[in-house]
């Protein structure tokens, strides 16, 4: 069998891209490697969203190009946000380059393009429908219990630092009989956890015919799935939560009690330099909603600090946010500029060393937070999804998530991974918490 080494840099979109990839080159007798060496293609699947993990690749393509001198038969090629961005350009740059594709449908094109369809002149843009997926051979998934399921690509937002529009293209909703119908198989398999995912995952279905809400998609899904596996879905925007998604994730049992609610600013000044299209209040009246309907509910969020024209009071003004939220846990980055996107020739661009050091302070603050919080679990019973094995540096025989997708570690039991257990919280610390079985 034809070896593969896949590399995957970036988002939970990519990861369910790289299993996507690796299902469609399984069937054309590609099994995956660890080692470069021997591999007989290499693929790495880019991310665009800051600059270090571009320079990451760069710097990876120089280690495989010595391989390729070593080995001519060995081929070499870019996938993702970064490949569809630079396109042909990167052959300019890299001519050792085999294969060329972009995110989201592209990656079915992949094995006509290394059985030596010349490539296009440039990518095309990332607008296909996503029917496609029906036909394709499904993903190859790393984990035995837990899967990604794409249900939708790309986004219609345009906010101001992003250049995801740009790479993954406009938005596009997979059909719900289509996701279904993959549920279903996941839950044959004895899959026990689902992820939904879309750069606006609550936006679903907006331009499907009949139009399909996200909470419709939910209750399908949880009328399907029952009591046999949790729903998660990730990222969502904050304009998109709306009543009846709160209703749905309040009444479904296994939509779990957690959401990652994308914040990015607390100020109303750098939110609409940002174009988020929404105010401090107003996500803040979206986040009472969402409690007082689903008590007890986990929430996270990301951030960029030192987005251009932010001041010092505009920072402020994210503290004193996450003060008010009290958020489960957060992401947060330095600001990146980024090619294609309007903020990138913003003038007042922040200086390094006041980006570096204003994460640091919200990176403290949400510490601190976040171990207050974990603390005041201590006694509660929580369910627990086991999902890997020792882990001898924290002393740990087994971790898990509970369904507020908190990281767990267990010290005593001998627990099996993919096994749902009853725990209670024994510790808790900035991020994760120590449990045994009762
Ligand atoms: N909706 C997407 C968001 C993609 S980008 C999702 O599914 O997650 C993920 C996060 O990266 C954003 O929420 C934002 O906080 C951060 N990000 C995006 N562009 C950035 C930039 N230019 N600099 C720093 N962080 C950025
Ligand atoms: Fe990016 Fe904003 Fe869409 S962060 S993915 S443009 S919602």
């Amino acid at each position: 069998m034809a070896k593969l080494k896949l590399i995957t840099f970036g988002c939970q979109a990519n990861e369910a891209d790289s299993e996507k990839i690796a299902g469609v080159l399984a069937q054309e007798g590609f099994e995956l490697t660890e080692t470069a060496e021997e591999a007989d293609l290499i693929l790495i699947n880019t991310c665009s969203i800051r600059e270090k993990a571009e320079q990451k690749v760069y710097s990876l393509l120089g280690t495989f190009q010595k391989l390729k001198i070593q080995n001519p038969r060995m081929k070499i090629g870019l996938c993702g946000c970064l490949a569809q961005r630079e396109g042909v350009r990167l052959k300019d740059r890299f001519p050792y380059l085999d294969l060329l594709a972009g995110p989201g449908a592209m990656i079915y094109r992949i094995p006509e393009m290394l059985r030596g369809a010349p490539a296009p002149p440039v990518l095309p843009r990332p607008q296909e429908p996503l029917p496609l997926y029906i036909r394709s051979p499904r993903p190859r998934r790393e984990s035995p219990f837990k899967a990604w399921v794409s249900i939708m690509e790309g986004c219609n937002y345009l906010c101001t630092f992003c250049v995801v529009p740009y790479t993954r293209g406009p938005e596009r909703s997979r059909p719900p009989e289509d996701i279904l119908a993959e549920v279903e198989e996941l839950l044959k398999q004895g899959y026990k956890e689902l992820t939904l995912l879309g750069q606006t995952v609550n936006a679903y279905g907006k331009n499907l015919k009949p139009r399909t809400r996200f909470s419709d998609l939910l209750r399908a899904i949880d009328a399907l799935v029952g009591r046999n596996m949790r729903v998660r879905f990730t990222s969502s925007h904050p304009r998109d939560l709306t009543p009846d998604l709160i209703e749905v994730m309040a009444r479904l049992r296994s939509v779990c009690e957690h959401l990652h609610l994308p914040v990015q600013a607390g100020s109303d000044r750098v939110l609409a330099r940002m174009r988020r299209l929404y105010t401090r209040q107003q996500y803040l009246e979206k986040v009472a909603m969402l409690r007082q309907t689903v008590p007890d509910i986990a929430l996270s969020t990301d951030l960029i600090v030192g987005f251009p024209g932010e001041s010092e009071e505009d920072f402020q003004e994210t503290l004193s946010l996450l003060r008010q939220v009290r958020y489960d846990s957060i992401f947060a980055f330095k600001y990146s500029v980024r090619p294609l996107t309007p903020a990138t020739t913003y003038p007042d661009q922040v200086s390094g060393e006041a980006k570096t050091e204003r994460i640091h302070t919200v990176l403290q603050l949400q510490d601190e937070i976040a171990l207050e919080k974990n603390r005041e679990r201590v006694g509660k019973i929580e369910e627990v999804l086991i999902e890997g094995g020792p882990n001898p540096k924290m002393h740990s025989v087994a971790t898990g998530r509970t369904r507020r997708n908190q990281l767990v570690h267990f010290s005593q039991e001998s627990l099996v991974p993919g096994d749902t257990v009853s725990a209670v919280i024994t510790e808790g610390y900035s991020h994760y918490l120590k449990a045994k079985i009762p």
